[in-house]
């Protein structure tokens, strides 16, 4: 079994593990951009110490050629503490920003992981 057919998409509007990938409305050739990437912006998704979203991974797919790993955010307070699960001072919440510079049109990925949904995608295309 190939991964990709593991990995689930849906609108992130009805399903609440599905990355939501926000970008400039304009994007130049060769300069820096800033991409917004979180899960649970139209329903969120639980943050506790049984339930949450581990990390999200972003790819680049130029038109040509191999996919590229643009970076990872790991997310790894949930609540946990010596008193019990959810009894902790500290979560971290399912958002992220990558600052990223493209020379070639394509597509940006996300991935993100839920420790008990597994892997969810979507995806937006950059033209100049
Ligand atoms: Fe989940």
């Amino acid at each position: 079994m190939a991964i990709g057919e593991l990995v689930k998409s849906a609108d992130f509007k009805s399903e609440k593990h599905v990355p939501v990938i926000e970008l400039p409305e304009k994007i130049e050739a060769g300069k820096d951009f800033v991409v917004n990437v979180s899960v649970g912006k139209e329903i969120a998704h639980p943050n506790t110490t049984e339930h949450y979203i581990g990390w999200i991974a972003l790819y680049f797919k130029p038109e040509s050629g191999n996919v590229y790993n643009l970076g990872r955010a790991e997310f790894t307070a949930h609540g946990e503490s010596t008193k019990g699960a959810n009894q902790g001072p500290a979560y971290t919440e399912p958002s992220a920003i990558f600052k990223v510079k493209l020379n070639e049109p394509g597509k940006i990925i996300a991935v993100s992981y839920c420790n008990i949904h597994g892997l969810w995608e979507s995806e937006v295309e950059i033209k100049f």
